[in-house]
C-alpha cells in the first residue's frame, strides 16, 4: 500500500469514492455531492494549511482517502475506502500508517477525534478495534454521532 498527499489530479478520484451511494448514506450530508462543487471543495482543501488530505493506493488503484483536518493539538479523521475494498483489512494499514504522516507533519497533535453516525456500525467498530475509544454521543446536522478519541502517545 502506497499513502500519499492529494494532488490537484486526485480531484476525480475522490469525488467518485465520496459520492458512492453507501457513502453517502454514512455520511452527515446524505445529498449526492454535485460535481462542480466538489472540483472547488477540492482545490480548496489541498491549499489549505491545517488540512492532510491522503490518497490510499493499493495495487496501483486509488482505493481511498483519509483527510486530517487539525486544530491546535487535535486531528479531526475522516476516511473513506471505495467499497469493494472494504472489509480487507486495508483500511487498519491505511489508518496506522496515515497516523505517522500525520505526526511527522504536525508533532503538536495528541488526539485524533472521529465523528462517526451511530448507525453506521461498521465504521464504529472499526474505530473502537483500532484503539479509539468512545467519549458519548453528540448531534451534528441533526442527526446522532458517535465521538472516539484516539491519544498519540508514542511520537
Ligand atoms: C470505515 C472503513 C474506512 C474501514 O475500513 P476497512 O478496510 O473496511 O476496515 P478493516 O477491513 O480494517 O476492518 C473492518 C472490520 O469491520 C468488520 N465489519 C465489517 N462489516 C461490518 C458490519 N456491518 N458491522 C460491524 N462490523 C463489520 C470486519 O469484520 C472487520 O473486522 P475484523 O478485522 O475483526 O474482521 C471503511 O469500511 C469505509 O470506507 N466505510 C465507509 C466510510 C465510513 O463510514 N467512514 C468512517 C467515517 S469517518
Amino acid at each position: 500500500m502506497i499513502i500519499r498527499t492529494a494532488q490537484i489530479f486526485d480531484s476525480d478520484s475522490v469525488y467518485n469514492i465520496a459520492n458512492q451511494d453507501s457513502v453517502r448514506l454514512v455520511s452527515f450530508s446524505q445529498n449526492a455531492i454535485n460535481r462542480a462543487d466538489h472540483k472547488k471543495w477540492f482545490e480548496n482543501i489541498i491549499k489549505k494549511k491545517n488540512v492532510i488530505l491522503l490518497i490510499i493506493i493499493f495495487e496501483k488503484v486509488i482505493v481511498g482517502y483519509i483527510r486530517f483536518d487539525i486544530k491546535d493539538k487535535e486531528a479531526e479523521i475522516s476516511i473513506v475506502l471505495l467499497d469493494s475494498y472494504q472489509n480487507r483489512g486495508l483500511g487498519k494499514i491505511a489508518l496506522k500508517k496515515s497516523i505517522e504522516i500525520l505526526i511527522s507533519k504536525f508533532a503538536e497533535v495528541n488526539y485524533i477525534i472521529a465523528f462517526v453516525l451511530s448507525e453506521n456500525s461498521r465504521s464504529t467498530y472499526f474505530f473502537e478495534k483500532n484503539k479509539f475509544i468512545y467519549k458519548g454521543n453528540s448531534i451534528i446536522k441533526s442527526r446522532k454521532a458517535k465521538k472516539y478519541v484516539y491519544e498519540i502517545i508514542n511520537k
